[in-house]
């Protein structure tokens, strides 16, 4: 982390989890214990049907509300689908784009990927694109020529003051929902690639500013020593972001003074 630059956002993805009494029971235990988290950004990506429901319950806090996904278009036929604009006027903040599971699962692609980066900051949304590389592709050695590819596809076409905006998440595939974390220095020097990245195609100012955050097995456990690089800024957090106390552990471990 470097809060003198930039916002550590702790953010849950919570995916196909939680119906909408489970959401309200969710708000309920976490309101009263969340303090005041002046450090860090907490953010929820809550299923679509789940989005007013969370933006009304948290209100009255500073835990701001995220989508999964969108469609890159405005409106249309596009049957299934959720726009930008839909999403900003129930008060989403936050969007995820190009979660690996949307990637594998949903044929999204480094091209879709940027189409609905340009569409959520036309809508006032703040993406938080993912990026992360196979098992097979991290022994092969080119983990880093992967990412710099995915990253400069999901910002082409950017200028500063939009890349600005931007939230990056670095989900290495073969650590997600499996248990098995990468190390501080495995998270710390992808991250660092990653805002190398940033300041070759938009200068020193902007990579300075932009948060990155490590997804993948994130836990009460991990976190503070994952948080403690220099270049991971926050979390991206599945299963551990479905309980209050795990979600609470990782939110304070980023509070640390
Ligand atoms: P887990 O924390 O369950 O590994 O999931 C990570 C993730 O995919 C967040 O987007």
């Amino acid at each position: 982390m470097n809060r003198k630059y930039r916002k550590t956002i702790i953010a849950g993805n919570w995916k196909m989890n939680k119906t909408l009494s489970e959401t309200k029971a969710f708000a309920e235990e976490l309101k009263p214990v969340l303090g005041k988290h002046k450090w860090c950004e907490v953010v929820l990506c809550v299923p679509f049907v789940n989005i007013p429901a969370a933006v009304r319950l948290f209100k009255d806090t500073r835990v701001a509300i995220g989508a999964e996904n969108l469609h890159f278009e405005d409106h249309g036929a596009f049957t299934g689908e959720v726009s930008a604009n839909m999403l900003k006027e129930v008060g989403v903040k936050y969007v995820i784009i190009g979660h690996s599971e949307r990637r594998e699962y949903y044929n999204e692609t480094d091209f879709t990927v940027n189409k609905k980066v340009k569409a959520a900051l036309e809508a006032g949304l703040h993406p938080i694109v993912c990026v992360g590389e196979s098992l097979e592709q991290r022994e092969l050695g080119v983990t880093s020529e992967l990412i710099t590819y995915q990253v400069k596809c999901a910002l082409a076409g950017l200028d500063a003051a939009q890349a600005r905006k931007i939230v990056i998440a670095y989900e290495p595939l073969w650590a997600i929902g499996t248990g098995k974390t990468a190390t501080a220095e495995q998270a710390g020097e992808v991250c660092q690639t990653i805002r190398s990245i940033i300041r070759k195609e938009f200068g020193a100012r902007v990579a300075r500013a932009v948060t990155i955050q490590y997804g993948g097995s994130m836990n009460a456990k991990n976190a503070a020593e994952l948080l403690a690089q220099p270049d991971v800024d926050g979390g991206l957090i599945g299963g551990a972001a479905l309980k209050v106390p795990d979600f609470l552990q990782i939110i304070n471990a980023a509070n640390q003074e």
